[in-house]
């Protein structure tokens, strides 16, 4: 981590022509007679020879969190609504490994009802599963259910037995929301065999002035949300004593700390999702239940294209970033979600996989 943090700040300051010249004067040790250059020798540019630690000029700028950059998650009703994938999937007349398909299974996604949430849901559609859709915003989750199957029947023409798209509300932070909804997806469906978790949000408040409450509603949603989802479909599986199948959706801020933005509940939240995805693949191992997590990178939803319309120089900040030098789409996921829940994958468990463009190898 501190290696790929230095390498990061070296080629940022290695691009900025108008940054004063960092090799112009290096001390020079008069006992040994060679010249060394201490950890940090940025004169100070401040007054009382204290470096301001939000002075642009200083280094390491291009490595640290800004404080003024806030970002409320918006309240229901002024999110925007996620698209359904046009265009993709359709009729297979490229052949594939069989290991790939989900038919026959049922597959639960909480947070399906927009963003990554619902473009995973399509992807698994698309392989053949059965779908409940799970989510705090019911009428939005029941909508988009309808357009999933709409959308199937479009790309399959002639196919005469339809995928069971159902939506559920759920608030996964709460543990009798959560068992209620369980409940009601196995009388809908029959059973549960792969659950993808994807509720979840991200918020911007500097860590000392982040409003407590908030915080824990963060974490309630990020972590409790997961965790609970996770117990109550092993628990059923268990009870079947049937194989199952769980993708944990992190976040590359479980791994590396995002700038300029401050998330510090955020980036913890994520690394206990990334955390608690391998313990439970330990502890469920010998019940043939696989849990693996999905660590994603700055993904283009309709919720961050409309955060970035307002900040576009955050976009060009984080674009900077990334190795391969643009945000990844929802259907970047479709691939990796369909892997990890199926028998493509059988011998994977406790795997973090980073769909990243590359993020945090610098
Ligand atoms: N978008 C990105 O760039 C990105 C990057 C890395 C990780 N992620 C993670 O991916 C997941 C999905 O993010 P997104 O960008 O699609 O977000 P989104 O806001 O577009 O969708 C989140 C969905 O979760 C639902 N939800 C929120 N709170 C809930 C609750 N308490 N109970 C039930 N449902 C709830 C929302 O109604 C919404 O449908 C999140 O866990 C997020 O942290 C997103």
């Amino acid at each position: 981590m501190f290696r790929s943090t230095v390498s990061r700040q070296a080629a940022k300051a290695l691009s900025q022509s108008s940054r004063p010249a960092p090799f112009a004067a290096p001390l020079r040790c008069s006992a040994s007679n060679t010249s060394f250059r201490p950890l940090s020798y940025t004169i100070p540019r401040s007054k009382g020879g204290k470096k301001d630690p939000g002075d642009s000029e200083v280094e390491g700028r291009f490595a640290r969190t800004d404080e003024s950059v806030v970002i409320e998650y918006p309240n229901d009703a002024d999110m925007p609504r996620t698209p359904i994938v046009q265009g993709r999937g359709g009729m297979h007349f490229k052949r594939t490994l069989a290991q790939f398909s989900l038919e026959n299974k049922v597959s639960l996604v909480t947070g399906g009802a927009r963003g990554l949430g619902l473009v995973m849901s399509q992807a698994l559609v698309a392989s053949g599963s059965d779908l409940a859709i799970v989510d705090l915003n019911r009428e939005e989750a029941e909508e988009q259910a309808q357009k999933l199957v709409e959308q199937f029947k479009k790309e399959n023409p002639g196919l005469e037995q339809m995928p069971n798209v159902t939506a559920h509300y759920a608030d996964v932070a709460n543990p009798d929301s959560v068992n209620t909804a369980i409940a009601e997806v196995i009388s809908k469906h029959g059973r549960i065999d792969h659950l993808v978790t994807s509720a979840g949000f991200t918020e911007n408040f500097d860590a000392i002035s982040y409003p407590y409450d908030r915080m824990q509603k963060l974490w309630g949603v990020n972590v409790d949300g997961t965790y609970l989802f996770a117990i109550g479909v092993a628990k059923h599986l268990m009870e079947r004593k049937a194989p199952g199948s769980m993708v944990l959706i992190g976040s590359m801020s479980g791994a590396i700390v995002n700038v300029p933005q401050p998330q510090a509940p955020y980036n913890a939240a994520k690394a206990a999702v990334r955390h608690l995805a391998a313990s439970l693949a330990v502890e469920w191992a010998a019940h043939d239940i696989r849990v693996n997590c999905i660590s994603p990178g700055y993904m283009l939803t309709a919720l961050t294209r409309k955060i970035l319309d307002e900040r576009p120089d955050l976009r060009d900040k984080w674009t900077s970033l990334i190795p391969v030098g643009k945000m990844g789409t929802p259907e970047d996921l479709m691939g990796a979600v369909t892997f990890l829940l199926s028998d493509a994958s059988k011998y994977i468990t406790g795997a973090d996989l980073r769909v990243d463009g590359g993020y945090t190898l610098t």
